[in-house]
C-alpha cells in the first residue's frame, strides 16, 4: 500500500494536516535532547521527513520495508545535500537490521500503528537502544474536545479520505487511515506496553487537543 501512493504520500501528508505534521514531527525530536554527535534509529522513515528534520541533531538511520517511500526519500535527502548525516536502509521493524544496544535514540512517526505486530517493533527499538537512550513515537489518536470532536470525525472519516482517494488515486488507503486509527490501542496501552518491553519514565503527551500523541521514554 505505501509502494503505490508513495509519489503523493508528501504532497497528501502536508496537504490534510494543513502543514501541522511538521510541527508534530519537530515536537517528537527535540523530546530527545540531542546534541549533534548521537545516532538516531527512525523506524518506519517513509520518505524521510524524520530523519532530515533531525539531521542537524544527530547522524540519522532510517528503516522502512517500502522501497518506493525510500527511493523518495533518498531523493529528498540528496537534494538537500545530507547524504553524509542519513543512512536510509529496507528492513523491517519488527526485525530491525541493528545490532544491541548501539543507537543513542530512536522514533517513529505515524508508523507504529501501520506495523502489524507493534509489540515486537517495540520490543526490538529497546533491543537496539542503549542504555539511558531515548524514544520517541508520534501517533494519531483522538481528539476529545465536545464539538471540534464531531466536526474532526466528520473530517477524518469522510473529507479526508475522499481528497486521499481523489490524489492518489488510491481508493483503499485513506480509508484504511481512519479505520487503523480507531483499532489502535489507546495511550494508556501503548505506555503500557513500551513499560513492558523494556522503557522507564513512559508518558503519553496529547498534541493539537489530541488529534496525535507524543510517546516519549527512556531504555531501562
Ligand atoms: C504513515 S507512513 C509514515 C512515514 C514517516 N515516518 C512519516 O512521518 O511520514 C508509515 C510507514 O511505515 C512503514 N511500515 C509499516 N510497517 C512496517 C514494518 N513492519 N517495517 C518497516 N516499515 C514499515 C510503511 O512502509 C510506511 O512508509
Amino acid at each position: 500500500m505505501f509502494d503505490a501512493i508513495a509519489p503523493r504520500y508528501d504532497l497528501l501528508n502536508h496537504l490534510l494536516s494543513a502543514g501541522i505534521d511538521r510541527r508534530w514531527r519537530t515536537r517528537a525530536i527535540r523530546s530527545l535532547q540531542l546534541s549533534g554527535r548521537e545516532v538516531l534509529l527512525d523506524v518506519c522513515t517513509g520518505t524521510a521527513d524524520v530523519a532530515l528534520q533531525a539531521r542537524q541533531a544527530a547522524r540519522v538511520v532510517g528503516v522502512d520495508f517500502a522501497g518506493a517511500m525510500l527511493a523518495i526519500g533518498w531523493r529528498k535527502v540528496r537534494a538537500a545535500g545530507a547524504a553524509g548525516r542519513i543512512a536510509l536502509v529496507r528492513g523491517d521493524a519488527t526485525r530491525l537490521p541493528v545490532a544491541d544496544a548501539t543507537v543513542d535514540a530512536a522514533t517513529v512517526a505515524f508508523g507504529i500503528r501501520n506495523v502489524e505486530r507493534p509489540e515486537l517493533a517495540c520490543a526490538e527499538m529497546a533491543r537496539a537502544l542503549r542504555r539511558g537512550g531515548r524514544l520517541a513515537i508520534l501517533e494519531f489518536g483522538e481528539l476529545r474536545v465536545p464539538g471540534l470532536r464531531t466536526l474532526y470525525l466528520w473530517y477524518f472519516k469522510y473529507l479526508l479520505p475522499w481528497i486521499g482517494r481523489a490524489i492518489s488515486g488510491h481508493g483503499a488507503a485513506y480509508s484504511y487511515l481512519p479505520a487503523s486509527v480507531r483499532s489502535f490501542p489507546p495511550p494508556a496501552a501503548l505506555v503500557a506496553l513500551l513499560e513492558q518491553v523494556g522503557f522507564r519514565d513512559v508518558r503519553a503527551v496529547p498534541l493539537t487537543f489530541g488529534i496525535v500523541y507524543l510517546y516519549t521514554g527512556r531504555r531501562s
